[in-house]
């Protein structure tokens, strides 16, 4: 027998209480900013907003916890006018989220303690972005929980929305079914927590957890964190997502999949995951696969891979407002450091093939044609696509060649899509944009081969 919502309601709101969730300490603020890579500015402008920025933006953090994306959000908002809200079930997760965002200083940053489905009367903005990580997928009714997030949305806003993702998950169901049959419902959370913790010391080299735990350090890791610990194994509510579900989910809010993105700190999931090419070489088989609609691609993608944990993704109203390169007014820029490094390393070795590494472990291969350094050096975060172009027909690749604008146009789209699948490039709108976070932590590497 399942138990009624209401008391599922209820546990879920102790466990928030009783463990908030990221554990976080408001005197680390003194010296280390978070950045949860979903809430840049610099990605939502380019995935939602069309590379601009709004005037005194508004954010909703739905669900916020402790206050990560709160707080990033509040920092970047600080130069902008903007403002925060976040809102919550647990009074204890805002508290701790209301001192880091006392111990920085921020005095944009608004608290609701209540449920996110009531967010339109509690605190109905509208918003310009709305951060909702790892909540939905734990509230009665998700679909509605989305609607509500949505009907908040301002026009031309963007959503950032993370959920568990399906296969990925398996060995967490294994252990969540474990410990549903050996914990009733009635068991304390500090009992349930006592348990958890005897029974992952004590799991035999055969169970789903511990295999897909080579190192050992996911298992160590929960162990030294009860908060942690309690989220994963022991949460009273979930569920999980396979791609055609997650896409289920968006468009019945009335909202599209503008793009996957990267969730966790150091890397770990983004939108190339959900591109087959990524694992398969064979190119006949890989035309079978292409043949299939784009939805049913991503969703053998997320197969293939087999680990995908969670789903992030940017959700727009209208997929026009992710910028592309083929609007020419707008302006290229780098959003990791090292690009001009790579560009050098290119213009001084021309028709040599070239390995681009960025920390998280993502990499690229260029095959070095000439000309290729050039157009990379030219975009420099000043220049818009069609000035590029243009100063491309005088690199010495391509001067006095009589279709060099196009020859330079099919380069740069090529090297753009490479490089904006990490998002080591992304595109804003000229004169809009403020100066604003670049990724500082994505350092690439080059090699040559
Ligand atoms: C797993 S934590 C995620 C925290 C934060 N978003 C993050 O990614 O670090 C889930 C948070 O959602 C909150 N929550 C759960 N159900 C909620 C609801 N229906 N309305 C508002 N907040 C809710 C919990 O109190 C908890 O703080």
């Amino acid at each position: 027998m399942t138990a009624p919502d209401s008391d599922r309601d209820a546990a879920v709101q102790r466990q928030y209480e009783d463990y908030p969730y990221p554990h976080r300490v408001a005197a680390d603020e003194a010296m280390r900013l978070l950045t949860p890579p979903m809430d840049y500015l610099a990605k939502i402008s380019h995935y939602g907003w069309r590379g601009a920025i709004p005037a005194n933006p508004r954010f909703l953090v739905a669900g916020g916890g402790t206050g990560d994306s709160t707080i990033f959000l509040a920092e970047q908002a600080r130069t902008l006018g903007g403002t925060v809200t976040q809102i919550d079930l647990s009074a204890a997760s805002i508290g701790v989220a209301q001192a880091r965002a006392q111990a920085r200083g921020l005095n944009n940053v608004h608290f609701v303690q209540g449920r996110l489905e009531e967010v339109a009367t509690l605190a109905p903005g509208p918003y310009d972005y709305i951060n909702c990580a790892g909540v939905v997928h734990h509230t009665a009714d998700p679909d509605l929980s989305v609607r509500a997030l949505a009907s908040v949305l301002a026009p031309g806003g963007a959503i950032g929305l993370m959920v568990y993702a399906h296969y990925g998950r398996t060995p967490t169901r294994h252990m969540r079914d474990l410990f549903a049959r050996l914990l009733p419902p009635d068991t304390g959370n500090a009992v349930r927590v006592g348990v958890a913790q005897q029974m992952l010391a004590a799991l035999p080299p055969t169970n789903a957890l511990r295999r897909a735990d080579a190192d050992g350090g996911l298992i160590k890791g929960l162990l030294a964190d009860p908060h942690e610990l309690y989220d994963l194994l022991l949460h009273p509510r979930e569920c999980d997502y396979t791609v055609p579900q997650f896409h289920a989910l968006v468009a019945q809010a009335g909202l599209s999949i503008a793009s996957f993105t990267q969730f966790f700190l150091d890397g770990g999931t983004n939108k190339s995951f959900y591109r087959a090419e990524n694992y398969i070489q064979d190119q006949g088989l890989l035309a079978r696969i292409k043949a299939l609609p784009e939805i049913e691609q991503q969703a053998i993608a997320e197969v293939l891979h087999g680990n995908i944990t969670l789903h992030s993704a940017y959700l727009v109203r209208d997929v026009a407002a992710v910028a592309t390169v083929r609007q020419t007014g707008l302006v290229p820029y780098a959003f990791v450091p090292d690009i001009q490094a790579v560009a050098a390393l290119l213009e001084q070795n021309p028709g040599r093939p070239l390995q681009v590494v960025d920390s998280y472990g993502n990499g690229i291969t260029l095959q070095g044609q000439p000309g290729l350094g050039g157009i990379l050096a030219l975009i420099d975060g000043r220049r818009s696509v069609h000035e590029i172009l243009t100063a491309a027909t005088s690199l010495p690749a391509l001067a006095g060649q009589p279709n060099a604008i196009h020859t330079a146009a099919g380069a740069l789209l090529a090297l753009f899509d490479l490089f904006n699948q990490f998002d080591w490039l992304l595109l804003r709108a000229p004169h809009s944009h403020p100066p604003i976070a670049q990724d500082q932590h994505a350092h690439l590497t080059a090699t040559l081969l």
